[in-house]
């Protein structure tokens, strides 16, 4: 069998790779129209940073696994194509700001009815609004050449960013979605049989092809939802003297709500909880559903007031103002393992703290400091690209960046941060010394015996910092 995947990015690569390495009887040509990531896909540094994900690429890289951009050929002689574009909000049109944009997926399909000379499975590996798979059909099928059949599939993909390796090898399931006609369950049992390489057949879940697309937005949805739900709560306990964790762990135990995402934080960010969350309230408003879209609607706003929530916290912070005062941003990363910054919430706490006039020291391991600019002065984010760029430094070093820093704004959980030598940052740093902890995951009890005044999320620290800077040890 031959497998065709069009889009090598964060899904398309780490899936495409963890096949090839489970089924040396497939052949995969993982194609993408940017001819710069498929070079880089076929040299030492790859495009994405994904722990595991080097060492699987080198066991299968012209075995049975191919990247290339010869996307017609590959087309052309697959059995079996995945496409695994990007179908991000759109910006602009009917929809905006709401509707996934399906150009991507659209000209895939138009690429794939215009090169096929034989049969094809089409599967959507991409994340995209319930009825989508019913266009994809509309195009191919009014573009068909004669003796030519098409089977559409949905088949989302649950990978989270960091952990996809595991994630793609241990899949908690993998769900396919099909026509309930004969032909369509026959292309199901063959996507099907691809999987059962390694995922046991229990854990494959086949239903129709609208339950599929709908589910992936479902499971999205939910994610996000926990982690606003905490959030919510996160303001609450800050309020009142309540911990976050420790409500969290009270309420997880209780095997019916179960403990993960229960993790409060500066808020979510990463490609898809947004975007699908959105997308699934636009389907809603269009199905004359306003009282479920204002349902889902509340997981966004919660964490956008969660992002905002956090930044005024440092400014009030800091004596309400932080002009010209230089502050440490440790993590840019949506999340720890991951070098992707779509969506962080680090981009709306160093927006707001550059619109404040702060200086920003930026570190993060694996960001680029390219795209931390880019991101910086993008358009949405600033009028004054040139100011932003002359107010932000990136650091390849954690103690660089927080040296002669008023306060460390932690924003992504990298485990190093847990480990860094904090009296000697204490030293290294102006005072006082702030740390504001935006995911809980330093020792705050021994930082502020060093001296630092600490703020985090759902846990109200103040009254501790303010005593110990009086000359009071509080009893912690
Ligand atoms: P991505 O932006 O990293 O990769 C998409 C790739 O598709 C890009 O390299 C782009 O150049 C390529 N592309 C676009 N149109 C093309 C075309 N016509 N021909 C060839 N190549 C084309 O996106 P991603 O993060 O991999 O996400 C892909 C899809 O998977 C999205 O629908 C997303 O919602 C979904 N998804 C993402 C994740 C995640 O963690 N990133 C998880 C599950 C599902
Ligand atoms: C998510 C889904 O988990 C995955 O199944 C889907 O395929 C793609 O979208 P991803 O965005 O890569 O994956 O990462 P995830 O681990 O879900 O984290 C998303 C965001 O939520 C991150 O910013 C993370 O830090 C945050 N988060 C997660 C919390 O703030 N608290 C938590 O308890 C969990």
């Amino acid at each position: 069998m031959k497998v065709c995947c069009i889009g090598a990015g964060y899904v398309g690569g780490p899936t495409c790779a963890v096949m090839a390495l489970k089924c040396p009887d497939i052949s995969i040509t993982l194609v993408d129209k940017s001819s710069e990531r498929i070079a880089q896909w076929n040299s030492d540094k790859l495009p994405i940073y994904e722990p595991g994900l080097d060492d699987v690429v080198k066991q299968c890289r012209n075995v049975n696994l191919f990247f290339s951009t010869d996307i017609d050929t590959a087309i052309r002689e697959a059995d079996l194509i995945f496409i695994s574009v990007n179908t991000p909000t759109k910006t602009c049109g009917n929809g905006k700001g709401r509707a996934a944009d399906l150009k991507y997926v659209e000209s895939a399909a138009r690429m794939i009815a215009e090169i096929a000379q034989s049969n094809k499975i089409v599967v959507e590996k991409s994340t995209v609004p319930v009825r989508a798979a019913e266009s994809i059909m509309h195009i191919l099928r009014a573009n068909q050449k004669p003796g030519i059949h098409y089977d559409i599939l949905s088949n989302p993909e649950f990978l989270a960013e960091g952990t996809a390796i595991n994630d793609l090898l241990n899949a908690d399931r993998v769900l396919i979605g099909g026509e309930e006609t004969t032909e369509g369950h026959k292309a199901v049992e063959k996507l099907s049989w691809i999987y059962e390489h390694w995922i046991p057949k229990k854990n494959i879940l086949t239903t129709n092809t609208w339950s599929s697309e709908l589910s992936k937005l479902a499971a999205n949805a939910f994610l996000a939802q926990r982690i606003s739900s905490i959030n919510s709560l996160s303001a609450v306990c800050e309020a009142t003297g309540a911990d976050v964790s420790e409500v969290a762990r009270a309420v997880g135990l209780d095997s019916r709500i179960g403990s993960k995402f229960l993790q409060a934080s500066v808020g979510f960010g990463g490609s898809c909880f947004q975007k699908d969350i959105l997308n699934l309230i636009y389907i809603c408003e269009n199905l004359n559903l306003p009282e479920v879209a204002a349902y889902w609607q509340q997981v966004i706003d919660m964490n956008e007031y969660q992002k905002r929530r956090f930044s005024q916290k440092i400014i009030e912070s800091l004596f309400n103002t932080v002009s010209d005062k230089r502050i440490a941003i440790l993590g840019f990363a949506f999340k720890k393992n991951t070098g992707d910054t779509r969506e962080t919430a680090a981009i709306t706490v160093c927006q707001t703290l550059l619109e404040e006039g702060a200086k920003l020291d930026i570190y993060d391991p694996k960001v680029e400091p390219e795209q931390i600019i880019d991101d910086l002065t993008h358009p949405t984010v600033t009028e004054s690209p040139e100011n932003v760029k002359k107010a932000v430094q990136i650091h390849s070093d954690p103690y660089s960046a927080v040296r002669s820093t008023h306060a460390i704004v932690l924003c992504t959980e990298w485990d190093e941060f847990v480990d860094l030598d904090y009296r000697r940052i204490y030293q290294s740093m102006m005072k006082p010394a702030y740390i504001f902890d935006g995911r809980k995951i330093l020792d705050h009890e021994r930082l502020q015996q060093i001296g630092f005044h600490v703020q985090t999320i759902g846990k109200k620290y103040q009254r501790a910092g303010l005593l110990r800077s009086w000359g009071i040890v509080p009893q912690l």
